[in-house]
């Protein structure tokens, strides 16, 4: 990200006279589109070249800022792995995936039949979903082998909770027996297990079945505000915007019901600090949870009720 200092501002010797660059440069590149071309690239690709060179333009982009621009993308694309997407990372923090999460459930939900009811809104997966969580008895615990050893045992102790609820369909407003809840978070340090070597395998995951009443309901904790990993170029780039890395405290659902659309989603602790200042926009006011002191329970000081309303999958009508 060095822009060297000494470089003549190329913008300052531009001024604003836009009609000196040749406007047809845009239509040539569009127009170089064959034929053949993939459709959806066909359709989406020209208004995708209008932005960018309406962009590059408008802000008189210089050389030196699109090869530090250049160097950032490769930089994410060397730092990716199977464990690590930091090109996502760029996205997320860009507001991207959220913006996409939208423009997706938008298009399926105006595809599906009258609701009752309203779905639960989406929210991004995030980088650190692992398929086959075990498989739990409602009631138990995504705490494992906690043990006064562990650094964050008091925390755990004060935030432990109870979350129970039910999954609904939309178009009826019916408890959906058979669902699941596949459900993660992090532990009081801001890690994920897998981040952490100090967790066990799976702590804090785990996959609830609805009952015949469509109710789940489980332990867990809390959750805490961490940082996004910001040691790679989607942190630089954060620093050079003056903005912070964190995500207010949250949990990540997947809920999934036979002839339903499966929703991810996350809910939010209202507690939190940075709710209003999520480093990745996840955030929605119907996300926003309150816990509530639990009386009584020896594995939980705090309760939360949430129900997670899915719409059905749209019936293709044969005539
Ligand atoms: C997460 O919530 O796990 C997450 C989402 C986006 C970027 C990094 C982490
Ligand atoms: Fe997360």
């Amino acid at each position: 990200m060095s822009s060297s200092d000494s470089a003549v501002d190329v913008r300052s010797l531009a001024g604003s006279d836009h009609h000196k660059y040749d406007l047809t440069l845009t239509d040539k590149v569009i127009a170089a589109t064959g034929p053949n071309a993939h459709p959806r690239l066909a359709e989406i690709m020209p208004s995708l070249v209008r932005h960018l060179h309406d962009f590059a333009r408008e802000v008189n982009l210089t050389v030196d800022e699109w090869t530090n621009a250049i160097e950032l993308i490769n930089e994410c694309g060397r730092m990716s792995t199977d464990r690590r997407n930091e090109t996502q990372l760029l996205c997320d923090i860009l507001g991207l995936e959220t913006l996409v999460d939208e423009i997706t459930a938008n298009l399926l939900s105006s595809t599906s039949s009258s609701s009752s009811s309203s779905p639960t809104p989406s929210a991004i997966l995030g980088p650190f979903y692992r398929s086959n969580a075990p498989l739990l008895p409602n009631g138990t615990s995504i705490v494992r082998n906690l043990t006064p050893s562990c650094p964050w045992y008091e925390t755990a102790q004060s935030d432990a909770a109870h979350i129970s609820g039910k999954v609904l369909s939309s178009s009826t407003s019916l408890p959906i027996p058979n669902a699941i809840v596949d459900v993660w978070h992090t532990a009081p340090n801001g890690l994920y297990e897998q981040q952490d070597p100090s967790q066990p395998e799976m702590n804090l995951r785990g996959r609830f079945t609805t009952d015949a009443a469509g109710r789940f309901s489980f332990y867990c904790l809390r959750p805490v505000a961490y940082p996004i990993p910001d040691d790679g170029p989607a942190g630089k780039f954060l620093a050079l915007l003056d903005r912070h890395p964190y995500r207010p405290g949250h949990i990540h659902f997947i809920v999934s019901a036979p002839e339903h659309r499966t929703l991810t989603t996350q809910i939010f602790d209202q507690r939190d600090e940075y709710i209003a200042r999520d480093s990745v926009f996840a955030v929605k006011d119907e996300l926003v949870v309150r816990f509530v002191p639990r009386e009584g329970d020896p594995m939980g000081r705090w309760s939360l009720e949430y129900d997670f309303v899915l719409d059905p999958v749209a019936r293709t009508v044969v005539a």
